[in-house]
């Protein structure tokens, strides 16, 4: 694919300034972002100041891979992730946040000004430049895992933890917000299910599967820490 020629036209096309920040962010590229002729915009790397705070070398166990968390909406990802990072003594990064700050405006605001489908490209290409980061825990949003060419990244550089929970675990959680644009719908609770239904087969294809129920956050956190601490044993024994 030509980056160029994809700037050239979605730039002027959709919203110059913070499209081309957001674009030039996903594909990695200040030069991009520089040659679209864009002015006024400070640059900002986000992911070069990533590697240099809270990583702690000497965690246990090593992680050898950055663990992506995938799950529904209120499967609790960014709470968990960030706890199971401290645990783990690594960086932990949420993808929505990254997305964010590239796209300088909120989720809801990026879905309502250029809808869905550029959010999930956008989507795509910031996960694929954060896996290529040292390993750490990383949030995804809930439809990230559906694109195959994520869960091929993924695949290849990662290692997927699925926190499955149940509908109604999920709607109490979601529900006390109303910042998940796919829900903002007569019928949030249906619209929940419905999505469910299309992406938990999906989400069965991670590498590992953690339940996050009802309750204290904490034991799902530490179920999910277990469940790698066995994993990477598992897999340091096997290679040995
Ligand atoms: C989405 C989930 C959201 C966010 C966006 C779309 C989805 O993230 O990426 O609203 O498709 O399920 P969370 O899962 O963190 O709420």
């Amino acid at each position: 694919m030509d980056l160029a020629a994809v700037l050239e036209f979605m730039v002027p096309s959709i919203h110059g300034t913070i499209m081309a920040e957001y674009l030039a962010l996903a594909f990695d590229s200040t030069a991009l972002r520089m040659s679209c002729g864009v002015e006024g915009i400070p640059i900002q790397c986000p992911w070069l100041t990533m590697s240099n705070t809270s990583a702690v070398s000497n965690a246990k166990p090593r992680l050898p891979k950055t663990v992506v968390l995938i799950g529904l909406m209120g499967a609790g990802k960014t709470s968990v992730g960030r706890r199971l990072a401290e645990m783990l003594g690594v960086e932990f990064v949420d993808a929505d946040s990254e997305i964010e700050e590239a796209a300088g405006c909120t989720i809801a605001d990026f879905f309502e000004r250029y809808g869905e489908e550029v959010f999930r490209r956008g989507e795509e290409r910031v996960i694929a430049r954060l896996l290529k980061n040292r390993p750490c825990v990383l949030a995804t949003g809930g439809g990230a895992y559906m694109s195959s060419d994520t869960r091929a990244a993924i695949n290849a550089h990662g290692l997927s933890l699925w926190l499955k929970a149940d509908l109604d675990v999920l709607y109490e959680r979601v529900a006390r917000r109303s910042d998940r644009p796919l829900l903002h719908t007569d019928d949030p609770r249906g619209t929940l299910e419905a999505i469910m239904k299309v992406r938990y087969p999906v989400y069965a294809e991670a590498d590992l599967t953690v339940q996050s129920y009802r309750g204290p956050i904490e034991q799902t956190v530490e179920r999910a820490y277990q469940t790698l601490v066995d994993y990477i044993a598992a897999t340091d024994e096997a290679a040995q």
